[in-house]
């Protein structure tokens, strides 16, 4: 069976102090829960979360790795350091990645590769802009960043991944998709899945929705039948309120 799981995208936020002390009350608040909590720290932060999570059932995620296993690629970090300090999951595709420094489903072909070399769970983010899907064209864009960026694994490997979609509209912006839109994305890409990999591969595949996920809307987006958790950015940085989304299941 899939997991359920909730990941919170630090992104760009935090000093020191405030990513310990966040950590710390995510730890706390959620000792007891089975779904499978991440927190996705800013790198400088890691070996620092890390000490303030060892012990509890929450995970460590980075939020970007380079496709390279080392070398001369200065203010790059590997998905071999990112190991060396326990991360179990790192995050690849996230739109302002894809947006901002025009990573390529190819590129991330590559980086999936080297985090499943050494051992990290890629979540691969994929979605549409609004532009995309006012132009119909959501499925088409979506479908080919899955098949580019995954569809070279074997099942095995494909086992070891998550994907979280996320519409670029809905993220940071406020405006959520609606359960049923996203429900719609996410039975589309459970299909592409089963199309390639057969339907029991598909269904061990934990499919996350993110954009603008909040305390008052996550009970309804886990409750439809193809969304196994989600990828929180804002309101993953108040640990009440992230803990009120991983309590939605
Ligand atoms: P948001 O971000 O929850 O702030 O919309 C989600 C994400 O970018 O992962």
């Amino acid at each position: 069976m899939r997991k359920n799981i909730v990941a919170g995208n630090w992104k760009m936020n935090t000093n020191a102090d405030e990513a310990i002390s966040l950590a710390k009350e995510i730890a706390e608040l959620n000792s007891n829960t089975t779904t499978e909590v991440i927190v996705i720290p800013p790198f400088v932060h890691l070996t620092n979360v890390n000490n303030a999570i060892k012990g509890t059932t929450v995970k460590l995620g980075a939020q970007n790795c380079h496709q390279a296993a080392s070398g001369a690629y200065t203010g790059e970090i590997s998905a071999g350091m990112l190991k060396s300090v326990d991360c179990t999951y790192v995050t690849l595709g996230h739109s302002e990645r894809r947006e901002y420094f025009g990573e390529t489903n190819d590129l991330l072909a590559a980086k999936v590769n080297i985090a499943l070399a050494n051992h990290l769970k890629p979540i691969y983010c994929c979605g549409e802009t609004l532009e995309q899907r006012e132009a119909d064209k959501h499925f088409e864009i979506i479908g080919a960043q899955v098949s580019e960026g995954l569809f070279h694994l074997t099942a095995e490997e494909l086992k070891n991944t998550v994907i979280a979609y996320e519409p670029v509209w809905a993220i940071g912006t406020g405006v959520t998709a609606s359960a049923a839109q996203a429900q719609e994305v996410h039975a589309f890409i459970r299909k592409q899945l089963t199309d390639k990999y057969g339907a029991d591969v598909a269904s061990e595949i934990s499919i996350l929705y993110g954009g603008s996920v909040k305390p008052d809307n996550a009970k309804e987006l886990f409750n439809e039948t193809d969304i196994d958790g989600g990828l929180i950015g804002g309101a993953s940085l108040k640990a009440t309120d992230f803990t009120a989304i991983i309590n939605a299941f």
